[in-house]
């Protein structure tokens, strides 16, 4: 470690835009460290070796912003696609487009509806809930888009994504749920889009080529950190409860089960991503790689799919989303506390700071610990954590 000035723990997205602003801006060393054999953390991908197709390992990621300047961070590393996403959801054999929109409704409800029709039908629907305080999740969500738009969409999907009956899930897991009174299909709002031209691994492979870049894979914090000089500024993107040893209880967390398969067909369901709402069908979705990239040309014989069976994680398993229950958030403001107290070290990602983050909000919030904490660490020689 001599000539180590600074420690990133964890090459997600988080990791590797300090690594890359340290190394660029401020010419300092860093060791980047990750306990997986690759970079890129959860938005890791690989071209599939049977079909050439490209899969995200860790689930679909979709890139979007409203952050310009994560944007444009960002287009240094890689060009983006034109990709929109769009998702379709299966209930009782029909193919629906969500989110809910007015084709949805529409197509629900077999008729044709204005947007303010829509609008009168789905409020109609929605007052079996007036003047009631939601007493569980199932409630709340009737008294947002009514009881046969939820019994179809939200109750069953819910339910395997929670393995619990959402009766007995707290109303405030959803604040809303969004319904669209156009026939606007896009998943997202924001104003930029895409997917990397050469594939996720390549912006890694580009932030992180850098001499002053050293990067150790398949090498876990926990199994050096008795080794580590006093003092040497870290930057921890891994689970925060177990930086503490777990010492003040086991954070929450829901995981996926991916099961891939490749099939003998150049197109199982024309789309990238099929929900399933019925809670008779295990899985929540099914995706399709190669309708991420159309503008590839990709085999026409063979195509991968992966069925995505969602449960809460064990300490074994991968932790992908914070079920932040109140014990959850109690716990995690234990932690915190314990994380200011440790002057060198900076406790930063999804994982680190027990959130969920989108990639752009990973990298945004990267940029701006960058400017605020590392840059006054190595100019003014403040603390870093
Ligand atoms: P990330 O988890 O990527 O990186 C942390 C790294 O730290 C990991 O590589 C881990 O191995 C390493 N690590 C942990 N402990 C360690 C230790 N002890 N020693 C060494 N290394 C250690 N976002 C989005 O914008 N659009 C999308 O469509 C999706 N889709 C999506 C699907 C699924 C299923 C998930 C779980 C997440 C998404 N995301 C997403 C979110 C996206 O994955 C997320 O924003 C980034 O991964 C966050 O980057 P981080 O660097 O914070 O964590």
């Amino acid at each position: 470690f001599a000539d180590v000035d600074l420690l990133v723990v964890g090459a997600g997205f988080y990791g590797a835009t300090i690594a890359e602003r340290v190394a660029n801006e401020l010419q300092k060393n860093v060791l980047l460290i990750d306990r997986r054999n690759h970079i890129g953390g959860n938005a890791y991908s690989e071209f599939d070796s049977e079909t050439g197709i490209e899969v995200h390992r860790y689930g679909a990621h979709l890139f979007h912003t409203p952050n310009e300047l994560v944007w444009n961070y960002l287009n240094q590393f890689t060009a983006f696609t034109d990709y929109k996403h769009r998702v379709y959801s299966t209930h009782r054999d029909q193919v629906y487009s969500m989110p809910i929109n007015l084709g949805t409704i529409s197509q629900f409800f077999n008729r044709r509806l204005s947007p303010d029709q829509a609008r009168a039908l789905i409020a109609d629907q929605a007052a079996e809930m007036a003047g009631r305080h939601p007493a569980n999740m199932e409630e709340k969500a009737i008294s947002l888009i009514g009881r046969p738009l939820y019994e179809a969409f939200i109750r069953g999907y819910t339910a395997k994504q929670w393995q619990t009956d959402p009766r007995d899930l707290p109303e405030h897991i959803i604040t809303r749920l969004p319904v669209r009174y156009t026939f606007d299909n896009r998943y997202f709002n924001d104003k930029y889009e895409g997917l990397p031209v050469d594939g996720y691994t390549a912006i890694f492979e580009r932030m992180l080529k850098h001499s002053r870049i050293q990067i150790a894979l398949g090498v876990d914090f926990f199994s050096l950190k008795s080794t580590l000089p006093a003092g040497l500024p870290i930057i921890y993107t891994g689970p925060i409860d177990r930086y503490f040893d777990y010492s003040e209880g086991e954070l929450g967390w829901r995981t996926i089960d991916f099961e891939k398969e490749t099939l003998n067909t150049g197109d199982f369901q024309g789309m990238a991503v099929m929900n399933y709402a019925d809670e008779t069908i295990p899985y929540t979705r099914i995706l399709e790689f190669r309708h991420f990239n159309p503008e590839r040309s990709y085999q026409t014989e063979k195509t991968v799919v992966v069925r995505e069976y969602s449960r809460s994680a064990k300490r074994v398993d991968e932790p992908y989303y914070p079920i932040d229950t109140r014990r959850d958030k109690e716990i995690f403001l234990r932690y915190r506390e314990r994380a200011e107290a440790e002057a060198n070290v900076h406790f930063g990602g999804r994982l680190g700071t027990y959130r969920y983050l989108d990639m752009h909000q990973a990298i945004g919030a990267a940029l701006k610990a960058f400017d605020s904490r590392i840059v006054p660490h190595f100019t003014e020689g403040r603390a870093i954590g």
